[in-house]
């Protein structure tokens, strides 16, 4: 099998691997602007929040930045084994917030390649922090809005190029959007997902998780109803939370309360 046709395994799994284990300016949100419109309205997924980069995360942006940030490049797609100065699975991570869950399972996972995007800035210091910190070589950091970032940076994977697709992709408690009027900044809806689908290796995941049970079951419908996908849990039902994903603080909390968390993993066919 050529790199490009080989089924994606989840770490840890014998099967096609997985691992284991608010908003500032407002993305699938990027919806499509209609022909002839000279400034067309984004919905975007995120709003840019305000908040302080500290001194150690500008430090961090500073010492690690040039090494570790990568230039969106709408032009050009991504080479990751430029990026990464190896070849290795890759990995998509769309909004990391604070990067803690990402530094967790790149130490976890120090086979993979991760590719995290996020438009929080502190946020993107206090990752490039973690990386100084505990030594990580397998991150880069897109700061762009990963919708363009896929759109034209991640090629739609096709057995006929020789280029490998995603093996994996992580979306851990997406922006949830309470307000109906708000539910169109969702990440999760059936346009982003085909391009997400199309962007995994055959054989590779899409794994979701949230806290808010009204997105858990927007993110099964739609999830479900994409043909490239299926489901790793039987169909309609949850995953049990992969043993690469560490529970965050905020988790702890909320289960302590009694509130639930969902995780969905679905492989591309
Ligand atoms: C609720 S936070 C969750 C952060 C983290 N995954 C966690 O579990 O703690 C959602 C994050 O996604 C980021 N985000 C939302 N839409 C995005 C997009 N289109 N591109 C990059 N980051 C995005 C937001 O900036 C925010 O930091």
């Amino acid at each position: 099998m050529t790199p490009a046709n080989t089924p994606s395994a989840v770490p840890g799994d014998t099967a096609p691997a997985l691992p284991d284990g608010a908003p500032a300016a407002p993305s699938p949100a990027s919806s499509a602007a209609p022909q002839g419109v000279a400034h067309p309205r984004t919905i975007r997924s995120y709003v840019r929040r305000a908040g302080r980069t500290t001194t150690g995360q500008t430090r961090a942006f500073e010492a690690l930045g040039p090494r570790f940030l990568l230039p969106y490049t709408p032009d050009a797609t991504l080479d990751p084994a430029a990026a990464f100065g190896r070849s290795a699975p890759l990995i998509l991570e769309i909004g990391f917030g604070m990067g803690e869950a990402t530094a967790h399972i790149a130490g976890v996972l120090p086979d993979h390649n991760f590719l995290c995007c996020e438009v929080h800035e502190p946020g993107v210091g206090a990752l490039l922090k973690r990386i100084g910190e505990l030594q990580l070589g397998n991150i880069r950091i897109l700061a762009h809005d990963a919708v363009e970032v896929i759109d034209h940076m991640l090629p739609v994977w096709d057995a006929a190029t020789p280029s490998r697709g995603l093996d994996g992709i992580h979306i851990f408690f997406p922006d949830p959007w309470h307000k109906l009027r708000h539910h169109k900044r969702r990440l999760i809806q059936p346009p982003l997902v085909t391009k997400l689908a199309t962007r995994l290796q055959p054989g590779g995941y899409l794994h979701c998780a949230t806290d808010w049970q009204p997105y858990a079951e927007q993110m099964l419908q739609v999830l479900g109803a994409e043909p490239l996908l299926t489901n790793t849990a039987a169909d309609g039902a949850y995953a049990a939370k992969p043993h690469y994903r560490p529970l965050t603080k905020f988790e702890n909390r909320g289960l302590k309360l009694g509130h639930g968390v969902w995780d969905l993993v679905f492989r591309r066919v």
